[in-house]
């Protein structure tokens, strides 16, 4: 494998996520947990790379977002950042590295920061971790905000069901969102709520709003890679676009493999030395 050359390109930064929003161009975001996967997602000229703790799900299999270390979400975010040139590369705080209070986020945030060399980090939570949003700030660290249903809660809500769909969450989800533009936040992720709620979010604060299952009224948009490249079949959401079936293709191909070995057709006189 060549070593994957820097060259001089437009890198994404928070002020061009800004500019974007004001020009009314839509921001696309995915999530990457690897090297050879974030290489493919930057030269396909993806904004944002997410290496989110849904890594806990994909690549771990774990059931939940809950029990990915930071010294786990470290590994995959390094990876990642050794193969970008252009995106810029937010990393989730996993859950527990931040929840106690501001020191240990802005602790985690730094390590995030020095041992990755990550862009920004990313947080669940509305009000309750502005202390911790604005004590990161002080180290000079981007801050993306994450609401509506927010996957580290799972046992606080009990499903993974659409978030703010009566009058008082919905009116707290927008409070919250005014408060983390507030605080400082670059951006704000908006998961699995009525379109209309977020729509009215984008319109009312000025900082970048990605949407995952929030509809198309918001300022970008994003997916967990593995699920839009179907490489889990299991997984079906009304929001979840799917724009292929590798699960498929990666079966075939393993059974191909798997067969011509045991025939005898792998390796031919043209694949030895
Ligand atoms: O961890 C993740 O993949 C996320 C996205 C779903 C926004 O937080």
């Amino acid at each position: 494998m060549s070593v994957h050359t820097h060259t001089d390109v437009k890198k994404i930064t928070t002020h061009v996520l800004q500019e974007m929003k004001q020009r009314g161009e839509k921001i696309a975001m995915l999530t990457g947990y690897d090297y050879s996967m974030a290489r493919i997602l930057d030269e396909a000229g993806i904004d944002i790379i997410l290496v989110g703790d849904s890594a806990s799900n994909v690549m771990a299999g774990h059931e939940t977002t809950l029990p990915i270390t930071l010294n786990e979400m470290i590994y995959h975010a390094a990876s990642v950042i050794r193969a970008i040139n252009r995106a810029l590369v937010v990393v989730d705080l996993p859950f527990g590295s931040y929840q106690g209070n501001s020191r240990s986020a802005l602790d985690s945030s730094i390590r995030i920061m020095k041992e990755a060399g990550a862009h920004a980090v990313k947080l669940e939570g509305g009000r309750e971790i502005r202390e911790s949003i604005e004590r990161i700030l002080t180290a000079g660290i981007p801050v993306m905000g994450h609401l509506g249903l927010t996957p580290q809660s799972i046992y606080k809500f009990g499903t993974y069901s659409v978030r703010a769909k009566e009058e008082e969450e919905a009116t707290i989800l927008i409070e919250d969102a005014k408060i983390l533009e507030e605080a400082g936040c670059f951006a704000l992720v908006l998961e699995k709520i009525p379109a209309k709620l977020a729509t009215q979010v984008a319109q009312e604060v000025k900082i970048p709003v990605i949407g995952i299952g929030a509809g198309g009224g918001v300022d970008g948009q994003v997916l967990v890679s593995h699920d839009m490249l179907g490489i889990n079949n299991e997984f079906n959401p009304r929001f979840l676009r799917k724009y292929h079936n590798l699960h498929r293709e990666m079966l075939n191909s393993f059974k191909s493999y798997i067969k011509d070995v045991r025939s005898k057709d792998f390796p031919n006189e043209n694949e030895q030395y």
